[in-house]
Order: C-alpha cells, then sequence, then structure tokens
C-alpha cells in the first residue's frame, strides 16, 4: 500500500477549484484518487471538461474523473457563478477539448467504493455544492465511518455571505445537501468563506507566480485572467481564492494558526436566510461541536504552497 495520504476531491471547477487541484497534484504526501464533479459554478457538462483539462494539464492524465449530480438535491439554485468564473467556468479562453473521458461510474457511487477501498485513511475534501457527497451519504449513512478526514469549503460562518446576505455560494447552492452532509458527518473541518476573505493573494504577488515558466503557470494564467480582473474590480487589491485555502489546510494542517470547535446547523427555510451555516457560537442549543472551523493560516505557507504548485512542471 502507498505510504501517501489518499485523496479524493470533490469539486465543481471553477477557477479556484482549478488552483487547488493544482495544489493537490503537485503535493508528495499525497495521492489523488479520484476527481467527482458536481453542478455548481457552472453546469455539469463544463465542470467535468474542465476536470479532465485541468489533470491533463497537470500531467496527471491517470486520475479518474467521476461525473456527479447535474443539480442541487431538491430546489432549483437561484443562480450559478458565471459571472465569477466564465460562462464555461474557466475562462471563456476556449481551451483545446482534453484528451480522455469521464469514468461511467457516477460521481456518488465512487465516492463509497473509494471510502472502502481506502477505509480509515481517506482525506476527503469538497470544494463545491454537496449534492455528491449528501447522495453517497443517503445511499450509505456509513460513509463517515470511513472518512478519517472530510474538509469542506462552505459557508460563513458570521453570517456574511457572498452568494446572499447571509449564505455563502456552496451551502447556498444547494442548501438541503449541505444540511445532509453536515448534520451526517459527526466531525468535519471548515474553511468558510470569511477565512477566504482573511486570506487574500495581493494581485501584484499572483501575477509575478503566474509568470513562472511552467505549463500550469501559463494555463491558469489563462483562465484565472477574468476573475482577477473582476476581483480587483470588485473587491480591491487583493484576490481571494477559497478552495485552494480549503486545499492548503487539508494537505497541511500545521499551517492552521487558530480554529474554533462548535456546532453548526444549515438553515433550509425559504426566507432570507437560506443556505446561512448557523453557528452556535456560544453553545446555546447543547448540540454536539460538530465543525472544526478555520479561522487563521499562516498566509506565508499557503502562499508559497500556491506558488510551488503554479511553478511545478
Ligand atoms: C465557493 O464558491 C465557488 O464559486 C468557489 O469555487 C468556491 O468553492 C466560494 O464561495
Ligand atoms: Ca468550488
Amino acid at each position: 500500500m502507498s505510504e501517501k495520504i489518499p485523496l479524493l476531491i470533490d469539486t465543481d471547477p471553477g477557477v479556484d477549484d482549478a488552483l487547488a487541484l493544482l495544489m493537490a497534484f503537485n503535493s508528495d504526501a499525497h495521492e489523488v484518487v479520484g476527481l467527482t464533479i458536481a453542478a455548481g459554478n457552472v453546469g455539469l457538462a463544463h465542470t467535468v471538461r474542465n476536470a479532465l483539462k485541468l489533470r491533463e494539464v497537470a500531467g496527471c492524465g491517470h486520475v479518474p474523473v467521476f461525473a456527479g449530480c447535474g443539480g442541487p438535491l431538491v430546489h432549483a439554485p437561484r443562480e450559478d457563478a458565471a459571472h465569477v468564473h466564465g460562462r464555461d467556468g474557466f475562462g471563456d479562453v476556449g481551451y483545446p477539448d482534453p484528451s480522455g473521458r469521464a469514468e461511467a461510474e457516477h460521481a456518488a457511487l465512487a465516492i463509497l467504493r473509494l471510502s472502502h477501498e481506502h477505509a480509515g485513511r481517506l482525506l476527503l475534501v469538497a470544494l463545491g455544492p454537496l449534492t455528491n457527497l449528501a447522495l453517497a451519504l443517503r445511499l450509505d449513512p456509513t460513509l463517515p465511518q470511513r472518512v478519517a478526514r472530510l474538509v469542506v469549503m462552505g459557508g460563513a460562518v458570521t453570517a456574511h455571505g457572498n452568494i446572499t446576505p447571509v449564505a455563502e455560494f456552496n451551502v447556498g447552492f444547494d442548501p438541503e445537501a449541505a444540511h445532509v452532509v453536515l448534520s451526517g458527518f459527526p466531525k468535519y473541518d471548515l474553511a468558510d468563506w470569511e477565512a477566504t476573505l482573511a486570506h487574500g493573494f495581493h494581485h501584484r504577488e499572483v501575477e509575478k507566480w503566474l509568470a513562472a515558466p511552467s505549463p500550469r503557470a501559463a494555463f491558469y494564467d489563462a483562465i484565472s485572467r477574468q476573475t482577477r480582473l473582476w476581483s480587483e474590480d470588485r473587491r480591491g487589491q487583493y484576490w481571494h481564492s477559497a478552495d485552494s485555502l480549503a486545499m492548503a489546510w487539508a494537505l497541511e494542517p500545521d499551517g492552521a494558526v487558530e480554529m474554533a470547535e462548535r456546532p453548526l446547523a444549515v438553515e433550509t427555510g425559504f426566507g432570507l436566510a437560506r443556505g446561512l451555516t448557523a453557528v452556535d457560537w456560544n453553545r446555546q442549543t447543547g448540540a454536539a461541536d460538530n465543525a472544526r472551523i478555520l479561522l487563521r493560516y499562516d498566509q506565508a505557507r499557503f502562499e508559497a504552497r500556491v506558488q510551488a504548485a503554479l511553478a511545478a512542471a
């Protein structure tokens, strides 16, 4: 058996997902055992195609890609994130078709199978709406027993949302799925949108990283250009890459400087608070501390890992 930590990534690529995937592929300590794909940032046909392209750019064509759910579990989403990531999710640069195709197995079934194959060792990282994971969990509620660690990018832990006033995109896109997963796993690590905002990259630094003489940097420079321009215009001098922060913490847990464990529940009602991740900061409910929330991560380690992933040959 490989000494490397088996890493399964559920994702909806997406520009920040792409950076997170490059970081994962570049980790010597981890073996990416699959990419399970959800709809989210854009539709499933695009997110699957983007995943296939990204694995090719990273020289990891052997990593299987599994297409999953084409939309939320129950209710249609309010909107996707094409205005941020481009209509195709990768900046509309018109990249050539990837070689290879997705496996026939559905993402939810692949999650369950891989959880058996790597029982007790699997690192599961969720970077998109939690639809595939929720389906897997409904099919087999014992899934958490075989997952060594679940890291989720999602939520806004003091209700400063990015898709509604209170909801973060991944949770807001499919609140029912988020409820199933975040109540079905007794413990998980959560890197939320507010942590993302506290760990921006200076745009001028990013431009230097993207000038690295590597195909990965060149590809990433191209697909991220539109979203970086949008971000600088909207949010100022720092660029925020949610999924790459979650991935940094997943790959290098020692980099966490401050965390908090609290009970967390997802609001699935249809009022203003739909998609809210309600954190019981004062432990008033008596519920168990299910969420370990990332508050601060070592910025230098984070940036070094991103730079290394971009520069990798
Ligand atoms: C999350 O939403 C998506 O747009 C990003 O890829 C990230 O996973 C941030 O709210
Ligand atoms: Ca994502």
